[in-house]
């Protein structure tokens, strides 16, 4: 029997604020409604996925840690903690698994504090600037490369 494949799925701090955060930079959809078309996506692409969103970093290194055994990918968007974090990057290295990093904004066409990323280095890939389909993206980019993996 094929076993489902599962994602962790990692919203940052402030991210629970989309819809009324920054519209201008973050879009009008609130973080509810990226859920739910992730769901959808996830759906069609028969994996499950697990979404969390926390302000707190200790938190966030928490449930990295808690996707041993039960997910097998990670999608994140680290929020701030991208350009600040490198106990998030070490959490992610530590269980070792496909981590791809979304960003709702290109990061690069910011202020120049948001164009380092900690996480980058040991994510699969980065996707940055298609507003919430940066997370579809992600999501479809993840599964594809997971579908390459033997077992
Ligand atoms: C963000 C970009 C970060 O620089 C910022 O701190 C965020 C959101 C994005 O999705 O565009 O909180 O990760």
């Amino acid at each position: 029997m094929v076993k489902t494949l599962s994602i962790l799925v990692l919203h940052g701090p402030n991210l629970n604020l989309l819809g009324q955060r920054e519209p201008k930079t973050y879009g009008k959809m609130a973080l509810a409604d990226i859920n739910q078309m992730l769901e959808q996506q996830a759906q069609k692409l028969m994996v499950s996925i697990s979404p969390y969103q926390s302000n707190m970093e200790g938190e966030i290194i928490n449930l990295i840690h808690a996707s041993l055994g039960l997910h097998q990918g990670i999608l994140i968007n680290p929020g701030a903690y991208t350009h600040t974090s490198i106990a998030i990057r070490d959490a992610l290295a530590a269980v070792d698994l496909p981590t791809v990093e979304v960003h709702l904004s290109n990061i690069y066409k910011r202020e120049e504090f948001r164009h380092h990323s900690w996480i980058a280095p040991i994510a699969i890939g980065q996707i940055s600037g298609f507003g919430a389909n940066s997370y579809l993206l992600g999501l479809q980019a993840l599964v594809s490369h997971l579908s390459t993996l033997p077992g």
